[in-house]
């Protein structure tokens, strides 16, 4: 366990569990990241001291999220930068939780995956581990079509993290709309104990939504993902002015993007909590697309709320 000036790192997911267990008279919010933190992640982290009375920030590139074709080598990180900003939310954190050990349980013998669907890189890495959580319905459509073993990784490292933390409340961005409403999903079918916030998309003054792998755009990138931002506000304003109907703001969205370059992945509309395709905005929906620039996908969304 190191100290440093704000909070403690705990890497051993033993340690952390001491800590939650010794800590049990105070409230606990967990904000479970992938590192490479940016403004929205700060936010978010500032955000969790008004849930709680202490904050505690997991770092943690998840194996089991990423297809051994995705981008798992190439994911940015940088912990002592990450440090460097944690410092500078007013409050600091309690803890850094960096764990070395998440998925390791003693001798395990290496899976055999030969022939298995759908494998993701900690299978791969012959890790041993083969309990899944899944939200059926929720994780099928969108990310989860292009992702296959995106949404079982993160719901299951997810759990993990509150079986290790045993936080009180979870906040998470809402950038990631899916990944947001499959975890309240899972919290409540599980009855897990703790409450998820879902915290508003933070932007940078152009527009774009804050994401680590904004990095890996290249300058003329960046400037065409900017299109992502412009056709969701085009689209949200159309909406609010009387276009209901979901095919003719689904074109301007794609229109917009393919205009600048973009190729996309999916564009939908949908249910803001069932999250099922809606053909006319009759309730509150959310425009949810994801989108390549060159090789970086970046995902986005707007709320509707008519
Ligand atoms: O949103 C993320 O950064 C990750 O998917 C999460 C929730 C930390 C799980 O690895």
């Amino acid at each position: 366990m190191a100290r440093r000036s704000q909070g403690i790192i705990i890497t051993d997911k033993y340690q952390m569990r001491t800590w939650a267990r010794s800590m049990r008279h105070n409230s606990i919010a967990l904000v479970p990241t992938m590192g490479f933190l940016h403004d929205g992640h700060l936010s978010l982290i500032q955000e969790a001291h008004n849930h709680a009375q202490l904050v505690v920030v997991s770092i943690y590139v998840n194996p089991s999220q990423f297809a051994p074709s995705e981008d798992l080598s190439t994911y940015p990180s940088d912990f002592d930068a990450d440090i460097r900003k944690l410092m500078t939310v007013p409050g600091g954190v309690d803890v850094i939780f960096h764990p070395h050990n998440l998925y390791d349980y003693g001798v395990e013998s290496a899976m055999d995956c030969a022939g298995m669907a759908n494998v993701s890189c900690l299978e791969e890495s012959g890790s041993g581990h083969e309990t899944w959580v899944r939200v059926e319905r929720l994780e099928k459509g969108m990310c989860g079509r292009s992702r296959p073993v995106f949404f079982r990784g993160v719901a299951t490292v997810v759990a993990k993290l509150f079986n290790i933390v045993d936080p009180d409340v979870a906040l998470f961005g809402k950038k990631d709309y899916q990944q947001w409403r499959i975890i309240d999903r899972m919290v409540r079918d599980l009855d897990f104990p703790v409450k998820i916030v879902g915290f508003e998309i933070v932007r940078d003054a152009d527009g774009l939504a804050m994401s680590s792998r904004n990095v890996r755009l290249s300058p003329i990138e960046r400037q065409k993902a900017l299109s992502i931002n412009r056709s969701l506000s085009k689209a949200k304003s159309a909406a609010e002015q009387g276009e209901l109907n979901c095919k003719s703001l689904k074109n301007l969205v794609v229109d917009e993007i393919q205009e600048a370059g973009g190729e996309l992945d999916y564009a939908e509309i949908v249910e803001q909590k069932s999250l099922e395709a809606v053909e006319e905005i009759k309730s509150p929906v959310v425009i949810l697309i994801a989108v390549w620039f060159g090789k970086v996908r970046l995902i986005d969304n707007i709320e509707i709320n008519i």
